[in-house]
């Protein structure tokens, strides 16, 4: 397996045409997962990445976020997934998003890179002292589900929301 080459890691300069390629692995993809936040392909992508190191210190935030952290996973200088920690929890995240976000583009799935992106974000989320850790996923999403459920998460309930089409299953990771 080569999960153990990953690294995860803030989005960089050199990353642009891997960043590119990943976004459109997942254009048109059902069920439909947003790769790249407020990303446009008309800007430079250097304005992008500095609009991704405002998001943690809250500066520039997309409509509705709260401070978040942006990270790419990299196997060979190749992006093969991403995951978001959004820094604590409004009312929308503590009910259906949780704390972390995370795809793993098509053509790299079953080899263990989700769950290396989860396990190398947990210090981070400590760090920024996140103590417990909700993290949700589709209650048909058996992927995400056993991802969480390999590295730990402890199921706490089944969302009942008459705003989602697919119910959520919530799930809390305690840090130590
Ligand atoms: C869910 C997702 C992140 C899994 O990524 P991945 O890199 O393929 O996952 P891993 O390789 O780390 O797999 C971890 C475990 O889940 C299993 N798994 C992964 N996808 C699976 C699937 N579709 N069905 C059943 N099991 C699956 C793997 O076999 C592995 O278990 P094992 O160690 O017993 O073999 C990926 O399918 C994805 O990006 N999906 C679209 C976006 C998404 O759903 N994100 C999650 C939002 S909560």
């Amino acid at each position: 397996m080569e999960s153990n080459k990953l690294k995860l890691r803030p989005l960089r300069p050199e990353d642009e045409l891997s960043f590119k390629n990943a976004v459109a692995a997942f254009r048109n993809k059902m069920p439909a997962f947003e790769f790249a936040f407020d990303f446009d392909e008309s800007i430079p992508f250097l304005e992008y990445i500095k609009k991704l190191e405002g998001w943690p210190l809250g500066k520039g935030l997309p409509d509705k976020f709260v401070p978040s952290t942006f990270l790419v996973g990299v196997v060979d200088r190749q992006i093969v997934g991403r995951l978001s920690i959004r820094h604590y929890l409004n009312d929308f995240l503590e009910r259906i998003g949780g704390h972390i976000g995370y795809g793993v583009i098509p053509a790299c799935r079953r080899q263990g890179y989700a769950m290396e992106m989860f396990r190398q974000a947990l210090p981070i989320c400590s760090d920024l002292g996140i103590q417990r850790v909700l993290i949700t996923c589709d209650m048909d999403n058996l992927g995400s589900r056993k991802v969480i459920e390999k590295c730990g998460g402890i199921f706490e309930n089944l969302t009942e929301d008459p705003e989602l089409k697919v119910q959520k299953r919530r799930y809390w990771i305690d840090i130590q």
